[in-house]
């Protein structure tokens, strides 16, 4: 995992952020909940990584898959009949990844205030072709301030997780050099 500069003959014309930004709606039932009668945070995350592959198979123009999920933040619970939206977009693209942010939404069914935030989620995907290996994604253009800044802390995620695996690596190899078993 490295970031490297592509080569001219590897360019593809960028995206902007807006041609895959997708938002998905669902109602909450009581299928959805755990035992103290929420919804069960793991139907959240389900929907969080729908959401984000639909954003990443849009902006790559074909298969993609989760990598990695971070930070999922929930903020306040989600209640059976709530309606829930989910929101995404591409942050970053390096050559083969994207960074998805999500942000969860919750309109409350018996109560007529506008929709507050209740969760949200980074998300890695690969782009990949038929025999599963990592394919390049156009560039994702930033279009707003608000994307720019999305742009800019995705790369110090970006940053801080190739550091943080190559530290636990270089950890491991060290203690497997050392002939320490766990
Ligand atoms: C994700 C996957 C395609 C990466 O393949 P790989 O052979 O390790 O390829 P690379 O190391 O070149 O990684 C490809 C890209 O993904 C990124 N990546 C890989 N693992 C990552 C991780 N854990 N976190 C963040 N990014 C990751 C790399 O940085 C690289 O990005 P870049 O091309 O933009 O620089 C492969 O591990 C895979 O298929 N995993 C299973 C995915 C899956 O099935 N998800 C659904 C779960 S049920």
């Amino acid at each position: 995992m490295t970031d490297q500069a592509l080569s001219p003959e590897e360019t593809i014309p960028g995206k902007p952020t807006s041609a895959s930004r997708t938002t998905l709606s669902h109602i909450m039932t009581g299928n959805d909940t755990n035992l103290l009668g929420t919804v069960h945070g793991g139907v959240i995350m389900k929907l969080v990584d729908d959401a984000a592959g639909a954003v990443a198979g849009r902006h790559s123009g074909g298969p993609a898959v989760t990598a990695s999920m971070d930070e999922m933040v929930f903020l306040e619970p989600v209640r059976v009949g709530d309606l829930v939206h989910v929101k995404a977009q591409v942050n970053w693209t390096g050559r083969s990844s994207m960074e998805v942010g999500v942000r969860v939404m919750a309109e409350r069914w018996n109560e007529s205030t506008p929709a507050t935030q209740v969760g949200s989620a980074y998300l890695v995907f690969a782009a990949v072709d038929a025999d599963g290996k990592p394919r390049q994604v156009p560039q994702v253009v930033p279009e707003t301030e608000r994307d720019r800044r999305r742009y800019q802390e995705a790369q110090i995620r970006r940053t801080h997780r190739l550091a943080r695996r190559r530290a636990i690596k270089e950890l491991r190899d060290r203690r497997a050099a050392e002939g320490i078993e766990d």
